[in-house]
């Protein structure tokens, strides 16, 4: 595993973020100017329009013909900004009040038109003839240019405003993060699993992100200090034969002994190998039950015929008699595990129960009676965890592994071990869940 993670890039999201933020941003602010500049500049030109109307109105009703040309009334008052004229039918000036530049405005048309800077207001008059009223628009594009600087320099201002925002909005969502990040790595850096990452209040993803980081850590930390216990208590399990086993030689070899005198030390050191094989495989099969399941269709009573039959001849060897009472059951288990734990309860019934044992099996459970007295009740739960063995079993060989083998075993599979005492005896029951097979 690479250890190299402590350094964070520093940048890359906190950028994209601020980018993010602050483009939302930009394009809020600049549309928003826009809509403002084209609104005001529509209102401007309409109220525009609305004096060359209403001025256009007043001139209509002071208007007259002389030697039949038109004329205004001679007491036409209009406001200084504004121009009017009065054309003939050929767009010939044959009156005029006010001053305006001038300005090539061609053949008269009905409505307005913006013409060098002027807003023009032409109505034709009834009898031929055109009114025509102008303003100059320069009071209007000078409000405007203001409007577009103004705007101009709000936006930018709102820029970088954004962008300023967005770095600090980025950096308040990103900070928790690199707190988990920073101390995650450190853990892992020192191997430190005992320590938490800090948890990030709020009860928001953050909170959620560093809490499960944490559900894992305890997982870690559960898995290695079990694994660690296991790797002592084996050790410790193992030096304690070992020992035996060198005294033993030892002795054997510190003076010559006759061809008998060897033969009883190899036959006592055969046996005390024997054992220790046994002690070595029953750690190997605790030791396999941590790995994950593999679970398949397991037939009950095809393995209990099996096992019954390899265990005959020790059973015979010590007088006791075992009954089979088999149904076909199937369950999800693993072929090799279900077997090994027929096996192990089947040498207990051997070493610990009554003459005859019966091993039962109807549909999802396999059941072991020995006829025998069984453990005490209360020692029950302590005789499921490994090397644990109940009191006066130390004439009879066993190293306390077999049920805790079977307990792990029955874990594995969701199964349950229901241990029962009757008149009839002890019974241990391999119970599958529901509905497996
Ligand atoms: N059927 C039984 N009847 C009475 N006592 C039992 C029975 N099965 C188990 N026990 C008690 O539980 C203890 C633990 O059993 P377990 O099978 O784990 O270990 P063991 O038989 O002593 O050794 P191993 O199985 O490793 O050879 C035994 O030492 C015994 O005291
Ligand atoms: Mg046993």
């Amino acid at each position: 595993m690479k250890s190299g993670v402590l350094k964070l890039p520093a940048f890359s999201l906190r950028l994209k973020l601020t980018l993010g933020y602050a483009l939302v941003f930009i394009l809020a602010s600049v549309l928003g100017a826009v809509l403002i500049y084209l609104v005001a500049s529509t209102q401007l030109t309409r109220s525009l329009d609305t004096t060359l109307e209403e001025t256009a109105a007043v001139a209509l009703g002071n208007i007259g013909r002389e030697d039949g040309a038109l004329r205004f009334a001679a007491d036409l008052n209009v406001r200084s900004e504004l121009a009017l004229e009065l054309l003939n039918g050929q767009g010939q000036v044959t009156a005029q009040v006010g001053e305006k530049e001038d300005l090539k405005l061609g053949l008269p048309q009905a409505g307005f038109q913006t013409v060098q800077d002027w807003r023009v207001y032409s109505v034709p008059l009834e009898g031929g003839g055109w009114l025509r009223v102008l303003r100059p628009t320069d009071l209007l594009s000078g409000l405007l240019e203001t409007l577009a600087r103004v705007l101009v320099g709000a936006a930018l201002l709102m820029i970088v405003l954004s962008c300023l925002g967005g770095y600090l909005l980025a950096d308040r969502a990103l900070k928790p993060i690199d707190q988990v990040a920073l101390a995650a790595a450190s853990i892992a850096r020192r191997g430190a699993y005992r320590e938490r990452v800090p948890v990030a209040p709020g009860g928001d993803e953050l909170t959620r992100l560093s809490t499960t980081v944490n559900a894992m850590l305890d997982r870690l930390e559960g898995t290695i200090e079990h694994e660690k216990s296991f790797t002592r208590m084996a050790a410790h399990e193992l030096r304690t034969p070992l020992t035996t086993l060198a005294g033993r030689v030892e002795l054997l070899l510190d003076r010559p002994r006759d061809v008998a005198a060897y033969r009883a030390g190899l036959v006592q050191l055969q046996e005390r190998i024997g054992a220790l094989r046994a002690l070595s495989e029953g750690l190997l099969s605790l030791a396999r039950t941590d790995a994950p399941p593999l679970l398949e269709r397991v037939e009950l009573a095809g393995t209990a015929l099996g096992v019954a039959e390899d265990l005959r001849p020790e059973f015979r060897a010590a007088g006791k008699i075992l009954y089979l009472d088999v149904e076909e059951s199937w369950v999800q288990a693993e072929p090799e595990g279900v077997r090994q734990a027929a096996v192990n309860l089947l040498q207990n019934a051997l070493k610990y129960g009554g003459p005859q044992v019966t091993v039962r099996v109807r549909p999802g459970e396999l059941s072991v009676a020995d006829g025998g007295p069984g453990p005490r009740q209360e020692d029950w739960p302590r005789l499921l965890h490994p090397l644990e063995r109940g009191p006066g079993v130390q004439g009879i060989s066993g190293s306390g592994l077999g049920l805790a083998v079977v307990a792990a075993l029955a874990r594995r599979w969701q199964a349950e071990l229901r241990p029962e005492w009757s008149e009839r005896g002890f019974t241990v029951t391999l119970h599958f869940p529901e509905g497996t097979g």
